[in-house]
């Protein structure tokens, strides 16, 4: 059995293996490296506007999966720069070590711009993960579901999402949750299905 928390709920110290099990996704996120998934879902635990919950083991207490939207994704991507200095030194470690990484993060922060049109009441699915041991379970589902229950409630009136073409898993969750696909896109090597749903 597990129980949904409000991600403003977390300890703290459970932060990095939030990022962990983050890490299992195959995005351009985790493929920018764990000090920005870290640093990413540091920002998003303090983002007001971010909606998050996570899944965690009622005998254990171990951390299963998460899932949070945002009304501003990219104001969580954004923020990843504001610390000059640290965001430097991470973007010229990036460029040398894998520079087609570096590449598409520039092709995908161009295709982004514009993508939620700036909708009053709209609100985005930004992740959703559960670890591997825990997968095929509906606890991705569940998660996601809840996300879109407590955007309702918050009072947002459509959600969108973007998923892989490839990745099934995350598909048919959220076609089982009401979402449709609108359109499918190219962003640099990502090859994308843009989904909503109205809440
Ligand atoms: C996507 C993810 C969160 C789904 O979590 P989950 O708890 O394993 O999924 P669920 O048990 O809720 O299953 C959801 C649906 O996917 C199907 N599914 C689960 N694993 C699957 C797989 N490996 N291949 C194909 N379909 C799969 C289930 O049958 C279910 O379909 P149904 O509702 O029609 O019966 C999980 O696979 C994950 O963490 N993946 C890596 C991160 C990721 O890709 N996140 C999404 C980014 S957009």
């Amino acid at each position: 059995m597990y129980t949904l928390h409000n991600l403003t709920e977390l300890n703290l110290a459970l932060l990095p293996r939030l990022a962990e099990i983050h890490m299992g996704d195959r995005g351009l996120l985790s493929k920018l490296g764990y000090p920005f998934v870290l640093r990413y879902f540091e920002i998003a635990y303090k983002d007001r506007r971010v909606i998050g919950v996570y899944a965690q083991d009622d005998d254990s207490g171990e951390l299963i999966g998460y899932g949070i939207a945002s009304p501003q994704p990219e104001s969580l991507t954004s923020q990843l720069t504001d610390d000059k200095k640290w965001f430097i030194k991470q973007i010229i470690k990036l460029f040398f070590t894998r520079p087609h990484v570096f590449i598409q993060l520039i092709v995908s922060s161009i295709t982004i711009k514009g993508q939620m049109d700036n909708k009053a009441n709209a609100i985005e699915c930004v992740y959703f993960s559960v670890d591997p041991k825990y997968r095929g379970q509906k606890i991705g589902r569940t998660l996601q579901k809840e996300l879109m229950d407590r955007a309702r409630i918050s009072g947002y009136k459509i959600i969108f999402a973007s998923i892989e073409t490839w990745n099934k898993a995350s598909l048919s969750a959220t076609l089982a949750n009401g979402f449709t696909i609108v359109k499918t896109f190219r962003e640099g090597i990502y090859h994308r299905h843009r989904l909503e749903s109205k809440l």
